[in-house]
């Protein structure tokens, strides 16, 4: 049983890399000002690393860093614990193990939570601890938080993000310098906003995995990532970002989750957005949430979502947390305990409107012909811009709202047209409904 002095809180910390020693950082440079506000002094008793012999730039008493993890969870003094190691095994059994102990958690790790989320969130009830999760989506940019607090009088229509900072940093470069993808992923990783290994971000897998933990929290369902449908920004080009700025639109790579006739949509892709909408303007390696609730109406977070110091935050504001229920006699305040469980919308059920850019022959009748295909299959079209090419000419649509399905029946048609040379790309729009 962890020991119940409710003025301290002794805090096991698994992972002391980038998050971790922000983490400790933090609660050092602060501890003056947590302890005011909390009227409790956070301590760190305990903390974990694959290598404890590494040299770290960091201040801590002898003796305090441990290889063995397992022990962390295990020590009796230890009241919370907080997993910053990433990966799923073991973090996934650690971290039962301190729940089963009766030991509040704390992660930052979106994997972790986009594949056992309701597992974890049921032992935690079971147990009535605390598992708190704020720096798994969006970094330092509060969202779970204020889903499951500040906005929790709300029904909710739509949670909409940029969960990912490296590939939003990567569009806006495409869109300001007029770059091709690669060159702006070659800038990103100079300036170590894009791993060597750039597959996850580019992808849409971190960005679903992070949409994953957003659709449970906001629509209390328990989702399945392999559900999360997803389709990432390779084949963006900067020919596209240049025609959807003609149109009036940004390009960026949105996580979305719906609620439409009792029905949840859960899906990542590109998405060509309207330049009022307020998402269209979070640039860089930003990230942002936006929520329409039935009646706060639209509300917008935006911040950091990686690094350090703004992912420390969103840990030591969940450590807090624990400590202020703690004092409070409290805990478990989960509010994740009856999650429903049914399988979201298929993608060919979804509908909205389309973006296509295609490249024609140049000569007349060759857009009749198209129009035709786009007529018979009931697929109207909002606007159409056509330029030139000498032999051949791009054209470019913006479909009215479209099913998924009569979308992709069209597509087929028009890929048989002898006069078609190529469909560039086809990117769903928002339409800020
Ligand atoms: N970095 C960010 O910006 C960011 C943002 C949001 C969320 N997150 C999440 O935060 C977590 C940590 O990320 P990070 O960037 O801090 O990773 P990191 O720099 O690679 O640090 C991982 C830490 O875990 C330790 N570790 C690994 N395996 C271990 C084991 N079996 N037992 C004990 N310790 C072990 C490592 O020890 P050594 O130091 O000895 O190698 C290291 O200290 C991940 O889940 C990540 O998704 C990170």
């Amino acid at each position: 049983m962890p020991h119940m002095a409710a003025d301290e809180l002794q805090i096991g910390l698994l992972g002391c890399g980038t998050v971790g020693s922000a983490v400790v950082r933090l609660l050092q440079t602060n501890a003056e000002e947590i302890h005011r506000r909390t009227g409790v002094r956070l301590r760190i008793a305990s903390i974990a690393a694959a290598n404890p012999s590494k040299p770290r730039d960091l201040r801590l008493d002898p003796g305090i860093l441990t290889g063995d993890a397992r022990a962390v969870v295990a020590d009796e003094r230890i009241d919370v614990v907080a997993e910053v190691m990433g990966g799923i095994d073991p973090a996934r059994a650690l971290l039962l193990e301190a729940i089963r102990r009766g030991k509040s958690v704390v992660t930052a790790n979106k994997q972790l939570m986009a594949h056992h989320g309701p597992e974890l969130f049921a032992e935690a009830a079971r147990a009535g601890v605390d598992l708190r999760l704020e720096a798994s989506v969006g970094g330092g940019v509060p969202v779970i938080q204020p889903l499951r607090e500040s906005l929790a009088a709300n029904r909710f229509s739509e949670v909409v993000g940029i969960l990912n900072g490296t590939t939003n940093y990567i569009l806006t470069k495409m869109a300001a310098e007029g770059w091709e993808l690669g060159r702006a992923l070659e800038d990103a990783q100079r300036l170590g906003f894009a791993e060597a290994d750039p597959a996850a971000d580019i992808e849409g897998d971190d960005a679903a995995a992070k949409l994953a933990i957003l659709t449970t929290i906001a629509f209390g369902t328990e989702v399945h990532l392999d559900e999360v449908y997803r389709e990432g920004i390779r084949r963006v080009s900067a020919q596209d970002i240049r025609f959807a700025e003609e149109l009036g639109f940004v390009i960026k790579l949105l996580a979305i989750a719906r609620e439409h006739g009792g029905k949840i949509e859960a899906r990542v892709h590109p998405a060509l957005l309207p330049r009022s909408h307020p998402l269209a303007a979070i640039g860089n390696e930003l990230n942002a949430v936006f929520v329409r609730g039935d009646a706060v109406g639209e509300v917008m977070f935006v911040g950091r979502g990686a690094g350090g110091g703004p992912t420390a935050s969103a840990v030591v504001a969940d450590l807090i947390d624990v400590a202020r229920n703690r004092r409070a006699g409290t805990h478990g305040r989960i509010g994740m305990s009856a999650l429903r469980r049914e399988p979201l919308r298929p993608m060919e059920e979804t509908a909205s409107p389309f973006y296509l850019l295609m490249q024609v022959a140049d000569r007349p009748g060759v857009f009749a012909r198209i129009a035709s295909i786009f007529g018979e299959e009931g697929v109207s079209i909002g606007s159409i811009v056509q330029k030139s090419r000498g032999q051949t000419a791009d054209i470019v649509m913006v479909t009215h709202t479209t099913p998924e399905s009569r979308m992709r029946r069209v597509l087929g048609r028009i890929e048989t047209l002898d006069v078609v040379r190529a469909v560039r790309n086809v990117i769903r729009v928002i339409d800020g409904e």
